[in-house]
């Protein structure tokens, strides 16, 4: 299944509310919702109470991206402030598969993210854990970075192992996302496309996030 999250990160943050409706309204089913801590990545975002707040005015399905060190201390309160998914990174928790059991322990779908530098072999030992793998398409940190095109060949690896052991597991991609690279990640076996500056600087967001999926659906699992 194709997904489009737009990630709050490129919206207007005075008017965060709004914003989380209008991405509901153009069509997206997910929110994607950057944590940062300014110790795993050299930014500080937003937390806890912020994504309660946004829970009041989106029924979309919150896609938590943790950017966070030892997330397993803070999966409760973002179960709590309204996530539907929690996203950790497998270089920030002391204990990724703790981490993953502690997600779906508390009905959440549970995700697992890798940076550039970080190979796709790090996350196959959690592949029966996890919902949803994530490869970052940037340096996590900062939205409006440009995609990283040898990201593909990991978006492969992980596609192919996850078949192989009869997995439906989602890939995810987050970072330089448009209507250009979604074609290349999607052939690359991607299924689930964060987008910030794409989709919320759009002057019409809900074209965008349609090209986006169809541009994706149209090239899905070609380059595999
Ligand atoms: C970067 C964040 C991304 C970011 C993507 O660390 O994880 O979700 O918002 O922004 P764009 O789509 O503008 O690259
Ligand atoms: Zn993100």
């Amino acid at each position: 299944m194709i997904r489009i999250s737009p990630s709050v990160l490129a919206s207007d943050f005075s008017r965060l509310g709004d914003e989380a409706a209008r991405m509901a309204a153009s069509g997206a089913e997910y929110l994607h919702l950057d944590v940062m801590d300014g110790v795993f990545v050299p930014n500080i975002s937003f937390g806890a109470p912020v994504i309660r707040a946004i829970r009041k005015c989106s029924d979309a399905f919150f896609d938590v991206h943790l950017m966070i060190t030892d997330p397993i201390r803070y999966v409760q309160d973002f179960k709590d402030a309204g996530a539907d998914g929690i996203t950790f990174h497998v270089e920030a928790a002391p204990d990724p598969a703790a981490a993953a059991q502690a997600i779906r322990a508390l009905g959440c779908r549970a995700a697992v993210s890798l940076k550039p530098a970080t190979p796709a072999e790090a996350v196959f030992p959690l592949l029966d854990l996890a919902d949803m793998v994530l490869v970052m398409t940037v340096e996590p940190g900062f939205g409006g970075q440009s995609f990283m095109h040898d990201m593909c060949a990991k978006i492969r690896a992980l596609r192919h192992e996850c078949t192989r052991r009869g997995l439906s597991t989602d890939i995810q991609v987050d970072g330089g996302i448009d209507e250009k690279t979604v074609a290349e990640a999607a052939a690359a076996g991607a299924n689930v496309f964060v987008a910030g500056s794409a989709v919320f600087r759009s002057a019409d967001s809900a074209a965008t996030i349609a090209a986006l999926r169809r541009i994706a659906a149209e090239n899905y699992g070609k380059a595999l």
